[in-house]
């Protein structure tokens, strides 16, 4: 029986316990596991952000294991090694991989039949590792994606043009990574496509924007990582609104990454594209336009994660 207001966090680091703590103050749930490899890190978090429940919703939290996630609705993986300065996100395959190999078989083992949230990092990768070692029906086992690259191509485009970035409606789409892809074409500002809505404002030098503007979003992390080491509050919240959408059964369109099924000419690898997410995971996706070069940078983004898939032998 799947406990519609319990929650599972694995991994308690920098991503791990600042989901925990968005998490907590959604008021989604009323139980929280936290599990880590370092217990102590668990149990810390655990008592830490449960000090914090007096001033939100009751809720239950503590450090546990694989016994505890059996009847969880949604199980949030962060655990893994995560970029070093300078490191790329493909970097961290081979590592990432051997520590899904030690969780996903215990989620499997535990009967465990909820929507699993893959984060943790090459997450197109890990995603469709996921799904290979878990068993569970593909709509269960979603990727953050790039929600969080399009959280931050809708702030940097609201700041740009002086508008409240929820109004802006632009997606990042392919890897989470450094061969992402700005959906420009499809873009608008509370539907005016874009480039009208700037011209309107008085800008004018579109081409250069866009590329500034997309180079800066694929670069945040990076940026971010030399700065203090990790990055973690802005994909808190991407956790947040995923859990939300499922939880509140929203059928709302984030870019999450999923097993594609001849989408765009795709098949057996996951990708970010603009997708429905509901009580049950993915409901459907859906065709954004891309012009020609678009379609062309999105198909380079699939090669390269596919490539990688088949180097690592997830498919076998
Ligand atoms: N998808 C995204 O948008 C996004 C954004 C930021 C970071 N990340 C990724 O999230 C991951 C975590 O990043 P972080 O900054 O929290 O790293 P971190 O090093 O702070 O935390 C990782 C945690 O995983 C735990 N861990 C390692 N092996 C484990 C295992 N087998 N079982 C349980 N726990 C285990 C470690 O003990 C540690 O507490 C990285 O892969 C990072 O690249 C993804």
């Amino acid at each position: 029986m799947v406990n519609d207001r319990k929650v599972a966090v694995i991994g308690c680091g920098f991503v791990g316990s600042s989901s925990a703590f968005a998490l907590m103050q959604s008021g989604l749930f009323s139980e929280m596991v936290l599990i880590d490899v370092d217990r102590n890190r668990a149990e810390g978090e655990a008592l830490d952000i449960a000090h914090g429940v007096s001033f939100g919703s009751p809720m239950k939290i503590y450090a546990g294991d694989y016994s505890d996630v059996s009847d969880a609705a949604v199980i949030v993986v962060t655990a893994g090694a995560a970029q070093k300065p300078g490191e790329t996100r493909l970097d961290l395959v081979n590592k990432n991989v051997a520590i899904f190999g030690s969780i996903i078989p215990q989620i499997r083992e535990s009967g465990f039949n909820g929507i699993l949230l893959i984060v943790s990092n090459p997450v197109d990768v890990l995603t469709y590792a996921a799904i290979k070692m878990s068993g569970l029906p593909e709509c269960q086992v979603i990727g953050s994606g790039t929600v969080l690259d399009t959280a931050r191509l809708k702030y940097m485009l609201g700041e740009h043009l002086s508008v409240d970035p929820r109004d802006v409606h632009a997606y990042i789409v392919g890897e989470h990574g450094d061969s992402e892809v700005a959906a420009w074409s499809s873009a608008t500002v509370a539907g005016v496509p874009l480039n009208d809505y700037c011209e309107l404002h008085g800008h004018f030098d579109h081409k250069a924007a866009e590329a500034r503007i997309a180079d800066d979003v694929k670069n945040s992390a990076y940026e971010i990582i030399e700065k203090k080491r990790a990055t973690y509050y802005g994909i808190a919240m991407s956790v947040r609104r995923i859990c939300t959408a499922i939880m509140r059964d929203e059928d709302t369109v984030l870019p999450v990454s999923s097993l594609m099924v001849g989408e765009y000419g795709l098949n057996d690898l996951c990708i970010s594209v603009p997708t429905v997410i509901g009580r049950n995971g993915v409901v459907t996706r859906v065709p954004v336009a891309l012009s020609d070069d678009e379609n062309a940078e999105f198909q380079k983004s699939a090669a390269a994660l596919k490539a990688i898939i088949d180097d690592a032998g997830l498919n076998d």
